[in-house]
């Protein structure tokens, strides 16, 4: 005997699916500005840029795929003689100096402001919610930096414009007003980590050997302002390249000194995306992607890792770079030489002959056949 089902009504037949919000999204296509995407980009020096208002020039909204869209990079430039207009923002923003020379202002009373002056290859972050002015000091040249912030986060987390960039909250923790807040040597801690507000050059900035990563490598982490974000310069030497590692999204590395190469890949995967770079190129590797970076030119590689994590301030539920010098064999993020795909040695020593390079990773890479 069939049993009758009585119709439930469908109460939902008639309602609209939720709205999905990208607060960020809505943000960036407010300011104006050009926003670029990609996987990575060739030159930062040439890339094009169009007016942005809040920076008080020309500017562009990057977004690299490997970021995840937990941080972002704001290329921007200030014209001959030029300045921004004051901002503040609840985001955090290292500031990296590509060309050019000028000054900036950075306060929360705007009777106790901070003053410092910079050049090419200056690295200083901006206090949280700092107001702040750039300056072109020169009549002539433009200055063009690039600013790495976790405004994406932010934005997405709060979705309110008052809150991020008209907020009133002084975080005196992290800076208190101080006139030399930008001056001194900073501090340097066991491992390799500068804890500094301002570098006035990361081209020549002194590093320190980290010979588990490999190629003869040398490093600094930098911890800048009391952030959450991080920073780190590395170099390596030419004929060389350091082991594959993996991480956490959004660390936008970028080309100083040398010519070279990134491999990157998922684990698993045969196919390997490779990005040609000289000084001025950006690649962000992708989420747990591994990457390696390959010196084939003829002299040291050195570039400037602006990351979405710091060291000093743990962030819950962000993706850390735990045992990143460590063989992923014994739990840690790095490939050591003799684990890896012997086809990418092949591809390094073809990069290096096309440069009329020489491979000097002899008795470190078991394949290695040169007499370096
Ligand atoms: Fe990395």
């Amino acid at each position: 005997m069939a049993i009758e089902v009585s119709s439930v009504p469908d109460t939902t037949a008639s309602l609209e699916p939720l709205e999905k919000i990208d607060a960020y999204e809505h943000w960036q296509k407010s300011e104006g500005a050009p926003i670029v995407s990609g996987f990575y980009i060739q030159d930062l020096n040439a890339l094009e840029l169009g007016r942005w208002e809040r920076k008080g020039g020309s500017g562009a909204i990057v977004n690299l795929e490997g970021t995840g869209g937990v941080n972002d990079m704001h290329v921007v430039e200030i014209a001959p003689g030029g300045a921004s207009v004051p901002d503040r923002h609840i985001y955090e923003s290292m500031i990296y100096v590509l060309s050019g020379r000028g000054s900036t202002q950075v306060w929360y009373d705007d009777k106790r402001k901070a003053s410092f002056e910079w050049g090419p290859g200056s690295l200083f972050a901006v206090p949280i919610n700092a107001s702040y002015r750039i300056f072109n000091s020169s009549g002539v040249q433009p200055a063009r930096y690039v600013a790495v912030t976790n405004a994406p986060t932010i934005i997405s987390l709060f979705h309110n414009h008052g809150f991020v960039f008209d907020n009133p909250y002084q975080f005196e923790d992290r800076f208190g007003g101080e006139h030399d807040f930008f001056a001194g040597e900073g501090t340097l801690h066991r491992g390799r980590t500068l804890e500094t507000n301002f570098v006035p050059n990361v081209h020549t900035i002194q590093l320190h050997d980290w010979k588990a990563r490999g190629g003869g490598g040398t490093n600094v982490m930098i911890e800048l302002a009391q952030n959450s974000m991080g920073a780190h310069v590395s170099q390596f030497k030419p004929g060389t390249y350091k082991k594959a590692h993996r991480h956490g999204p959004g660390a936008h590395v970028i080309i100083l000194d040398g010519v070279g190469f990134s491999l990157l890949w998922r684990e698993g995967d045969e196919s390997r995306q490779k990005c040609d770079w000289r000084p001025g190129a950006v690649v962000v590797p992708p989420e747990n992607w591994f990457h390696e970076h390959f010196n084939s030119g003829p002299d040291p590689a050195r570039y400037l890792a602006l990351r979405f994590t710091g060291l000093h301030f743990k962030q819950r539920g962000a993706h850390q770079s735990g045992g990143a010098d460590v063989s992923v064999k014994l739990g840690g993020a790095q490939i050591e030489y003799e684990d890896e795909d012997p086809a990418i040695h092949e591809l390094f020593e073809r990069e290096l002959a096309s440069h009329g390079a020489v491979c000097r990773m002899k008795g470190l890479v078991p394949w290695c056949k040169s007499a370096l």
